[in-house]
């Protein structure tokens, strides 16, 4: 059986190296034969070797000395020693030097093989082990987080660099770039990784009810408040709370929000105790938070404080070699969960994915996959599968409706569903999977406006 390692051999007796070198070959190694340590130097600049077998005893630069110049350049290569009987103290200064194992001559043949079966076994394992090591770390912190642009390898170094420090960072990018990615990133190469990853999104959110679901409340405190509630700092304690569109938040919640980050303390509202967590904060935003400074919507001190790293995540039209990548990804992950065999996208489909201008940034391109997928026929994403506004250039508002505010919802509704049937080619199944409700629901939407109730 071969087995691929590469031996080399260094003994100056050279019916002796010959010998060893035919009973290696023929155990399926690949060999390399020196007879001084000078060549054995020189073969190893040029040659990776997995395992170097050399005599004690060589004329010039000795075994012992040998082995302190290969352990300068490489402290891992296993290095196995033959020795005499009578040399035995060598054989041990010379494992005290980093050999990894020494045999005695005569050479006991069974005993030579077992010791280098040994080796490469072990040495099998590390590897595999190296490999699977880097392969999960990678998927652990930048699980499905796709891009291989020089800006996105930047950005994962930056973020492999702050990750386990316990300052706040700071996420910008436009709406769809994946800040949340970001900070979960953050979050799973942090120290707090064991901790709970908890998110607010503070646009959703009015001042009064942004600061409750922040601090919690006592029972009590505000009409409504029937119980005590823990809010998003207690829950996040020893872990990662990230504050997204933090730009939203009232100038009233923002100076209690630098109160916890400066000292850690906070009240519930309503409460008389202070409390104290510890908690990793990250931010994120999609406003130039210095023009809300600057124009006074946002304070000073805070924009400080959370500025203290900032990461920027460039738009995707700033990188669209990931644009193929991307659209590979979500192919295969839309193709699954639809159970359907969508082998690619068609030549002209790439082109207008790559020349598009991406407002609404990765999620825009994720939803247009999804979309294309499941209205695939074939197994191929051809153009009549994209959204219009990718293949009529320049128009910029959205191509499906043009509603008028104050439409009642009732029928905006209906509207919205039969443009989507329309779309799907009356496939009720394909329109529920795009307007993310059941089929039955369509059906029975259907139905209602065929009995005209
Ligand atoms: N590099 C990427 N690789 C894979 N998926 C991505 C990537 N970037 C974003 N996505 C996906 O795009 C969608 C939007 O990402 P995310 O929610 O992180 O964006 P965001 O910047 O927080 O957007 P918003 O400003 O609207 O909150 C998600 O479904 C996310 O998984
Ligand atoms: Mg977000």
């Amino acid at each position: 059986m071969k087995n691929h390692q590469r031996i080399l051999v260094v003994e100056d007796d050279k019916n002796s190296l010959s010998g060893l070198l035919k009973l290696l070959q023929r155990e399926g190694y690949e060999t390399s034969g020196a007879i001084s340590a000078y060549e054995a130097l020189a073969l190893m600049e040029t040659q990776h070797y997995d395992i170097v077998l050399s005599d004690m005893k060589l004329p010039g630069l000795g075994a012992l000395s040998l082995i302190d110049e290969i352990r300068k350049k490489d402290t891992e290569i296993p290095i196995v020693i033959m020795t005499a009987y009578s040399s035995i103290e060598n054989a041990v200064a010379a494992i005290k030097r980093g050999a990894e194992e020494y045999l005695t001559k005569p050479l006991n043949i069974d005993a030579l093989k077992r010791t280098l079966k040994k080796i490469g076994e072990r040495q099998l394992l590390l590897k595999e082990n190296e490999a699977l090591k880097v392969r999960l770390e990678k998927k652990n912190a930048f699980q499905e987080f796709i891009g291989n642009t020089k800006e996105m390898r930047k950005m994962f170094s930056t973020i492999r660099d702050v990750a386990p420090s316990t300052a706040t960072v700071l996420i910008c990018g436009e709406t769809g770039v994946g800040k949340e990615l970001v900070a979960q990133a953050v979050h799973r190469l942090s120290p707090q990784k064991g901790g709970p990853f908890t998110v607010l999104h503070c646009a959703a959110l009015a001042g009064g009810v942004l600061e409750s679901e922040l601090f919690g409340h006592d029972k009590g405190s505000f009409t409504g408040a029937l119980y005590t509630r823990k809010g998003r700092f207690e829950m996040a304690h020893q872990g990662t709370l990230f504050l997204d569109e933090v730009s939203e938040m009232s100038l009233q919640v923002q100076v209690k929000l630098l109160r916890v980050i400066e000292t850690g303390q906070f009240e519930r509202v309503g409460g008389e105790v202070t409390k104290e967590v510890d908690v990793r904060l990250l931010a994120a935003t999609n406003k130039d938070l210095t023009k809300e400074v600057a124009e006074g919507r946002f304070r000073k001190d805070l924009y400080y404080r959370i500025n203290v790293i900032k990461i920027d995540i460039p738009p995707l039209r700033d990188r669209r070699d990931d644009i193929p990548l991307l659209t590979d990804y979500f192919l295969i992950h839309y193709a699954q969960k639809n159970t359907k065999n969508i082998k690619g996208v068609s030549p002209e489909v790439m082109k207008l994915l790559k020349d598009y201008n991406w407002p609404g940034n990765v999620r825009e391109l994720e939803n247009a996959i999804e979309r294309a997928v499941v209205l695939s026929k074939k197994n191929v994403i051809e153009t009549e599968h994209l959204p219009s506004n990718l293949t009529h250039s320049g128009e910029t508002t959205s191509p499906y409706l043009q509603l008028r505010v104050g439409t009642p919802l009732k029928d905006v509704e209906k509207e919205v569903i039969l443009k989507t049937l329309e779309l799907t080619g009356g496939s009720k199944t394909d329109a529920a999977k795009l307007l993310g409700v059941s089929t039955r629901k369509i059906e029975y939407k259907v139905k209602e406006w065929e009995t005209g109730q």
